[in-house]
């Protein structure tokens, strides 16, 4: 097996002995990005008892999972339209061929050395490796397995080493891994050749989908009471993409230190979701504002005000009620005045424009009738309405 594992080796390395350009590619504007962009290869294995393992392979380029593995064909699924990066398909069937392989051959190396290791069925075994990119240029390459959930080996400077406190186990294993130069040469180039390349040109095929930016929604509720006397307010963000983001609550300018941010949580839609909280007496809501700052933004902070438990709109809405209720009310008296009749503030509000001879406002039925100075009055007053009017016109 390990000479298959050699001879298909061969034929990546023939591919890709051209060194890593990275600065060629003209994604400078990352340069700024705070956090490395990492590719990594990631591996499953439960082992259920001696005979009985089941597998997962994945890929994925910071939060997208750019690949799968399917382990019942034994090919690689590529998952966006850019997941071959740029390199050949024939470079991309030595790598499935070398993963094939790998998911094979793995497992049952395991298998065979379970006793040996005093491994116990059943048991979990974790693998994570890949590259990064930071900078503008890619840094680091890593390899880490782990046994049980707790780091137990990594792969530095070419050889394999046990991670502090996995115990005698990982060192036995690494003791005997190392043996095999071969399998260690192979590593290596696949950490610091083959990855820099493939993620190079990943980033630079993925390239829009990856600087995408997806601007968030924010809004405010109120949490479960923390305490008598005492409210939870809470301020949701959701939709953005990427995804670091800056939440906080503020009064006035200053930054309030008691904000609790959440996890960044996962929307459906491969964009992201924060939560921030504030404990704050009941007397002291007043003033407070969550602001929030993401790329998308492009320097607009959404800063939305804490309105006693209502939303900004509601109490606009509220707002209005009231100011329509004083419209009415004043209205109202006005009529009462000018009629002495109640029953005429309906029309006074459906027709306050203008009563003609023929047309007066308040019904010739009425016992309530105007007076003929009242009329002339409430018609000159109109009249300066109007003219006033005509200004604005
Ligand atoms: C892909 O892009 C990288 C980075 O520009 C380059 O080094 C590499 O030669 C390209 N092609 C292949 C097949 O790797
Ligand atoms: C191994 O585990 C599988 C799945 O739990 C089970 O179906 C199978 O019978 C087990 N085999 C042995 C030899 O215990």
């Amino acid at each position: 097996m390990l000479l298959l594992i050699l001879l298909l080796f061969k034929g990546l390395v023939c591919h890709g002995e051209s060194a890593v350009a990275p600065q060629a590619l003209g994604l400078h504007h990352r340069a700024a990005a705070e956090e490395p962009l990492i590719f990594r290869v990631l591996h499953i294995a439960s082992f259920k008892n001696n005979s009985w393992v089941q597998s997962q392979g994945s890929a994925w380029l910071g939060e997208l999972q750019t690949h799968g593995w399917n382990g019942t064909i034994g090919t690689i699924q590529f998952l966006r339209p850019w997941s071959q990066g740029n390199f050949s398909k024939e470079e991309m069937k030595n790598l499935q061929a070398l993963l094939q392989l790998y998911f094979h051959g793995f497992p049952m190396e395991v298998q065979t050395f379970a006793h040996q290791f005093q491994l116990e069925y059943p048991f979990e075994f974790q693998m994570s490796a890949g590259c990064s990119w930071h900078g503008g240029q890619v840094s680091e390459n890593f390899l880490k397995a782990a046994y049980q959930g707790s780091d137990f080996l990594s792969f530095q400077g070419g050889s394999w080493k046990p991670s502090p406190g996995a115990g005698s186990r990982a060192q036995n294993v690494c003791q005997m891994l190392n043996r095999y130069r071969d399998i260690k040469e192979i590593v290596q180039h696949l950490l610091s050749n083959t990855c820099p390349r493939f993620l190079a040109g990943l980033i630079a095929a993925g390239k829009s989908e990856l600087e995408q930016q997806v601007k968030p929604e924010a809004w405010l509720s109120r949490g479960p009471s923390p305490g008598p006397g005492h409210l939870q307010l809470l301020c949701h963000v959701s939709g953005f993409h990427p995804k670091p983001v800056w939440v906080m609550w503020m009064k006035g300018e200053q930054e309030q230190k008691g904000t609790k941010r959440g996890d960044i949580l996962p929307n459906a839609d491969e964009t992201w979701y924060l939560q921030a909280s504030l404990d704050v007496a009941a007397g002291e809501a007043a003033g407070l504002s969550c602001r929030v700052k993401h790329s998308s933004l492009g320097g607009h902070d959404i800063i939305i005000h804490w309105a006693g438990g209502f939303s900004v709109l509601l109490t606009l809405m509220y707002l209005s009620v009231i100011v329509t209720l004083v419209v009415l009310v004043v209205l109202g008296s006005w009529c009462k005045k000018q009629c002495s009749n109640r029953n005429v503030l309906s029309s006074c509000i459906s027709n306050p424009a203008f009563p003609s001879k023929n047309n007066t406002r308040c019904p010739r039925s009425s016992v309530h009738q105007l007076s003929l100075s009242q009329e002339s009055r409430v018609k000159t007053r109109i009249l300066k309405w109007k003219r006033s009017l005509n200004h604005f016109w």
